[in-house]
């Protein structure tokens, strides 16, 4: 028998059914359909409308479907995270929320905030739950409801985000299988290139913030672009590397959803043929904590039990890495 791991026993995505496509923005601010795809990759998103819903119920819908689809019980659930950078409120937690609405009445729960790479540094961290032998069901999903962040009259950002949440079960495993290795990061040093620059201990919300646009995401478009595309095939090679992998081991990348181009050179850095990396873009825009297991759950369909996976992210912070695993179901 192999040592204990954590392994992703059950995935779900979802997402709201209004969609804003390049048409709808195009009447909105001064862009196109051509420009968007060519440069995004981005066709749709999705959009949370009804005012009464917030993160938390996107959350509870991935879960609750997770449950269904694993046949496990809420309350068999020991611990629920919820990486997001779009809470309710800022206190209490989404995970509270979320635990209460999808009846977890033995699971404590927490909130994590790692922007796009919310659902990978959360995978690590819930998978030490796992391996420590504390926990034997912990859910972890990744829930944005990124529109309440973009600015509708701001082409630059505008046409990138979008609304979802998707969840993940991890359970112990010991034939191999599950969380392998990752490689992971934080550097601040320029943190001003992607940012919400008020309603923070930082700088609160005034008059002031509210005009001058500081609630939504302000983004340096190019300079992110630069270090996300190193960052990324940076830290997918390493963790190649430290396992004594190559391209050709590898069965698929679900990177994180934040543009086609970077994903494509993030593909091609690793000696990827295009098959093997998992892009759901065109329908979703960039979701944030959702981007990867929202890809996940659409591809997890044609994964076999024992692919080797690596996932990949870059986001604010700024934060990167990527994670190795062995598919487990
Ligand atoms: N429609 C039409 N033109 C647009 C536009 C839009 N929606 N947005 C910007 N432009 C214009 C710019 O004004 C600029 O015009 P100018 O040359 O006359 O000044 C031109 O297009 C190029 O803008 P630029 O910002 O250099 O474009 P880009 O190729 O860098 O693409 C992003 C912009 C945002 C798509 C791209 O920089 C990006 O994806 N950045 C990283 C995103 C990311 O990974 N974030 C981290 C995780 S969230």
């Amino acid at each position: 028998m192999s040592k204990l791991q954590a392994a992703i026993t059950g995935v779900y995505g979802w997402a709201p059914e209004d969609v804003i496509t390049n048409e709808d923005l195009s009447k909105m601010v001064d862009t196109n359909d051509e420009w968007i795809v060519t440069r995004t990759g981005v066709k749709e998103r999705r959009i949370l409308k009804d005012p009464t819903l917030s993160t938390s119920d996107m959350a509870a819908n991935a879960i609750k479907g997770l449950l269904e689809k694993t046949g496990t019980k809420p309350e068999e659930i020991e611990l629920i995270i919820v990486a997001t950078i779009t809470p309710d409120m800022i206190f209490p937690s989404c995970a509270a929320m979320t635990a209460t609405k999808v009846g977890a009445k033995n699971a404590f729960a927490f909130d994590f905030n790692s922007a796009c790479c919310g659902f990978l540094f959360g995978l690590e961290t819930a998978a030490q739950f796992i391996t420590s032998g504390k926990y034997k069901k912990v859910i972890l999903v990744g829930a944005d409801k990124m529109t309440t962040l973009t600015d509708y009259t701001n082409r630059n950002t505008c046409i990138l985000f979008g609304d979802a949440a998707a969840a993940v079960l991890l359970e112990p495993n010991y034939e191999g299988l599950g969380v392998i290795d990752s490689v992971l990061h934080v550097d601040s040093t320029n943190w001003e290139h992607l940012c919400l620059k008020a309603g923070g201990a930082m700088k609160p919300a005034s008059h002031e913030t509210v005009d001058a646009h500081e609630h939504y995401i302000h983004q340096e478009g190019q300079p992110v672009f630069k270090l996300a595309v190193r960052a990324m095939a940076g830290s997918a090679n390493a963790i190649l590397k430290r396992n004594n992998l190559t391209g050709d081991d590898i069965q698929y990348l679900i990177p994180h959803q934040a543009n086609k181009r970077i994903i494509d050179s993030t593909g091609h850095f690793m000696g990827l043929t295009e098959d093997k990396v998992c892009i759901n873009i065109q329908k979703y825009g960039n979701t944030t904590a959702a981007t990867i297991p929202l890809c996940m759950a659409e591809f997890a369909p044609q994964f076999k039990k024992g692919d080797n996976i690596i996932l990949a992210a870059f986001g604010a912070g700024y934060s990167w890495g990527a994670l190795y695993l062995k598919w487990a179901i």
